[in-house]
């Protein structure tokens, strides 16, 4: 079993699981890609699927297929990486059909299908298609992409947020979560999870990159990346403070009903680690799947399992949201 390892400790052997759940599906691991890495063609997320990943969540589908915004649109930076991809996508029906197709394939596993519109009534749209559709897992719906030129991050305008998830909820009871853009204050988080709380919720998946930073190469004295004049979103080892924030904050503010989803600065074992002692019950790769490429699923999950077998963790209920506070 990829999600059990028996650990010798101190002469003793226990097992070690990995194991989560997320809105009543149960998965082997709590690891697994990040939206927008390793899940734009069928090709990668054959990929994912055949890996130790707990599932997969697809690239965020909008209605129509999109090419997204002029290469070069992603660049790896000493820390981290910049993109601006602009949400290239197959569109809504290709992600469908693969995942129908991985459902009959694999009955009993669950799988997050990411969508985004660009205005409620899109969203709207999309989540009328997936009703419509054999699509049995988790919709995870995306408010906080930075990198569509003249479109406003909407996790940033909590007004927008509650308009949006009023029309969303009334029309679909199914599992949904939502991806958060990052925030840094303290007011800000007591307000959206305040908004967060009036509804039915499966979980908060924190953090998208940093919106709009810019990386800049001295020698050629150039951006890095075309579309927006160079800026892009920021992830790596640049967002795993803000990301554990993120999800510290909201693990503390939202009902319990809500799970979190950590995302942002997973590099080994550890930072998984910090993800679920603070809180979250999944932790997604973004940038550093992007770099090592598949196989980074099963060392950061034997990383985590030697982490827990040093404490004597035998699951992640034994440490999961029990960060301490001096
Ligand atoms: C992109 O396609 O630009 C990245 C996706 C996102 O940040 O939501």
């Amino acid at each position: 079993m990829l999600d059990c390892a028996i650990f010798h400790l101190h002469q003793e052997r226990f097992v070690i699981s990995t194991q989560t759940q997320i809105a009543g599906s149960v998965f082997a691991n709590c690891i697994m890609n990040a939206s927008g890495v390793y899940c734009h063609s069928a090709h990668e997320l054959d990929a994912v699927q055949q890996s130790t990943a707990a599932t997969f969540v697809t690239k965020s589908a909008t209605l129509a297929p999109r090419a997204g915004n002029p290469e070069p649109r992603y660049c790896t930076v000493p820390f981290g990486s910049i993109n601006s991809m602009g949400l290239p996508n197959h569109g809504l029906a290709y992600y469908l059909d693969y995942v129908s197709q991985a459902q009959r394939d694999f009955p009993g596993k669950s799988y997050f299908l990411s969508i985004t519109g660009f205005n409620v009534e899109e969203d709207l749209a999309l989540i009328r298609q997936v009703q419509a559709s054999d699509f049995a897992g988790i919709v995870e719906l995306n408010l906080s992409c930075p990198n569509v030129p003249g479109k406003p991050q909407t996790g940033y305008d909590f007004e927008a947020v509650a308009r949006i998830l009023e029309a969303v909820f009334a029309l679909y009871q199914a599992p949904l979560g939502i991806k958060l853009p990052p925030y840094f204050d303290l007011i800000h988080f007591d307000e959206i999870a305040a908004i967060l709380n009036r509804f039915p919720l499966a979980y908060v998946n924190s953090v998208n990159s940093i919106g709009n930073g810019l990386c800049v190469d001295a020698a050629s004295e150039a951006v890095l990346i075309k579309p927006k004049g160079g800026f892009g979103g920021i992830g790596g080892v640049y967002l795993k403070p803000t990301a554990l924030a993120n999800v510290r904050a909201f693990y503390e503010r939202l009902k319990p009903e809500i799970q979190i989803i950590g995302t942002g600065g997973v590099v080994n074992g550890s930072d998984v680690f910090e993800h679920i002692l603070c809180g979250a019950s999944m932790v997604q790769v973004g940038t550093t799947l992007q770099e090592e490429g598949i196989g980074a699923f099963a060392r950061l999950t034997r990383e985590l399992k030697e982490i827990m077998a040093a404490k004597g963790y035998q699951t992640l209920d034994d440490f999961r949201g029990r960060l301490k506070t001096l």
